[in-house]
C-alpha cells in the first residue's frame, strides 16, 4: 500500500499489501496475495489505530503512520483480533507509541498477553460499548469467532464505516484500495469464507443480525478491498452462505472403493437407511468436487464414512475428507463407518478416533468386511445403515 491513504476525512488506510504471498497461514493458496489493513481515525481529542499488521511489515506500519502523526501521540490502537497477521507489529509498535492504550476483547487481551511477554495498557471492552474520539464514537460490536474466541466489530458510528477485521475480507491485494476499482474477485471472497469462517455460520448468522439498522457507508475489512458502494453486500452474502438449508432428512455416504468391495457395502448402508425412511446419498469422494462434499456434509443429518485400508492407513483422499470435517457447519452429530480391507484393517478403527475426537457419535460399531463382502456383511452393512436412520428420525 503506497503509505497512507485518506478514505473520508479524517480516517486513513495506512495498512500494507503483501501482492507475492502464495500460501496465508502455511493453509490457504493465495493466487491474488493478500493485505493487511489497518485504520487510523482522528477525532477532535483522541486518535486510534484499528488493527495492526504482521510482524515482517511492521516498519511500512510506521512509516505510513509517521506521514499523519508522531506515533508518540496516539491515543489508542484497537486489536479487532488478535491473530498475528492483524496483531504482530503491536509490540513493536508500541515502543514508538508509549502512551496507546491497546483496546480489545477479554478473549484477545488474554491471546496478547500469551504473545506479547511484558506489560502495555489496555482496555477491555464488551459488546456495545463506546469509546469516544471527540467528535466520533467508536463503538465495539462482539462477534466472537469470526474466525476465534476474540474477534469484534469497530463501528465509526459517526461515519457509518464498519471495521471488521477478517469478517467479510478477501485475500486479495489489488491495484487499488476499494473494491469498485478491481475486476471482479468474487471467487476470492467466497473461498476465504469456506475456509476461515464457513465453520462457524451460527455464530456469523449472529454476528450480522448485529449489523442490521446500522446504516453503513463503507465496509472496511482487515483483508482485500474496501467496499464503498453496496457496503451492505458483502454482509448480505454471508448472512446467504450460513443460512441452514431445508429439506428432508438425508444421510451421506461418502466411500472410496479401489475394487468395488467398500462400493457395495455402501449400496447396502443405503439400502438400509432407505428401508427406515430416510434417503442416503453415495457420494464416491475422487468423483465429487471439495465444494460438493461439504455441501452435502452440512446439508445431511448423518455422516458414515467407507473405508478401504490401503497399506494400514486410510488412503490419503479420505483423510482429506476426514479434515472437511473441521472446516464445516455440521447439521447433527451422528456418523458410522464401515470399510473393506485386504488383511489387516486399520482404517475404520482410525476413522473411529478422528469422529469421536471430532465429537460424533457413533451409534453403531463400525463394519468391516475382508476382501468381498459376503452376503452376512452386507446384511451389517444395512442395519448399520438402518440403525443410523432411525437415530436420525429420533431427533
Ligand atoms: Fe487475518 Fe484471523 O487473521
Amino acid at each position: 500500500m503506497a503509505g497512507a491513504v485518506e478514505i473520508a476525512e479524517g480516517i486513513y488506510s495506512v495498512g500494507v499489501k503483501d501482492p507475492s504471498l502464495t500460501l496465508f497461514d502455511d493453509l490457504f493458496p493465495t493466487e491474488y496475495g493478500t493485505s493487511y489493513n489497518s485504520f487510523l481515525v482522528r477525532g477532535a481529542t483522541h486518535t486510534a489505530l484499528i488493527d495492526t499488521v504482521k510482524f515482517k511489515r511492521c516498519d511500512e506500519l510506521l512509516a505510513n503512520i509517521r506521514t499523519l502523526m508522531d506515533p508518540a501521540d496516539l491515543d489508542y490502537i484497537v486489536v479487532n483480533h488478535s491473530e498475528p497477521d492483524h496483531s504482530g507489529s503491536l509490540s513493536f509498535l508500541l515502543q514508538h507509541c508509549p502512551k496507546a492504550c491497546v483496546v480489545s476483547s477479554q478473549a484477545a487481551r488474554t491471546f496478547l498477553g500469551n504473545q506479547i511477554h511484558t506489560q502495555f495498557a489496555s482496555r477491555i471492552v464488551k459488546d456495545g460499548e463506546e469509546l469516544d474520539l471527540g467528535g466520533r464514537t467508536l463503538k465495539f460490536i462482539a462477534a466472537p469467532f469470526l474466525h476465534w474466541p476474540d474477534t469484534m466489530f469497530t463501528l465509526l458510528a459517526e461515519e457509518g464505516m464498519l471495521f471488521s477485521c477478517d469478517a467479510f475480507g478477501a485475500h486479495y491485494s489489488g491495484k487499488g484500495l476499494f473494491a469498485d476499482e478491481e475486476p471482479d474477485f468474487s471467487g476470492e471472497t467466497r473461498f476465504y469464507f469456506d475456509c476461515l469462517m464457513r465453520a462457524f455460520k451460527d455464530r456469523v448468522l449472529a454476528a450480522v443480525a448485529k449489523l442490521d439498522g446500522i446504516d453503513l457507508k463503507m465496509l472496511c475489512p482487515s483483508h482485500g478491498p474496501i467496499y464503498r458502494s453496496e457496503p451492505r453486500q458483502q454482509i448480505d452474502n454471508y448472512r446467504k452462505w450460513s443460512m441452514p438449508k431445508v429439506g428432508g432428512r438425508r444421510i451421506a455416504v461418502f466411500y472410496l472403493s479401489p475394487h468395488g468391495s467398500t462400493e457395495r457395502m455402501a449400496e447396502a448402508v443405503a439400502k438400509g437407511a432407505g428401508d427406515a425412511g430416510v434417503y442416503a446419498t453415495l457420494c464416491h469422494i475422487n468423483h465429487a468436487s471439495i465444494a460438493d462434499i461439504r455441501d452435502l456434509m452440512e446439508e445431511s443429518d448423518a455422516l458414515i464414512f467407507g473405508i478401504p485400508t490401503v497399506n494400514r492407513d486410510i488412503p490419503k483422499p479420505m483423510w482429506d475428507v476426514l479434515a472437511y470435517l473441521s472446516t464445516v457447519s455440521l447439521k447433527g452429530s451422528i456418523a458410522g463407518i464401515f470399510g473393506s480391507y485386504g488383511w489387516s484393517g486399520e482404517a475404520c478403527r482410525m476413522a473411529e478416533d478422528r469422529l469421536k475426537g471430532l465429537g460424533l457419535k457413533l451409534p453403531v460399531p463400525f463394519v468391516r468386511a475382508p476382501f468381498t463382502p459376503k452376503p452376512e456383511a452386507l446384511a451389517e452393512c444395512e442395519s448399520l445403515g438402518r440403525t443410523i436412520a432411525e437415530e436420525v428420525l429420533k431427533k
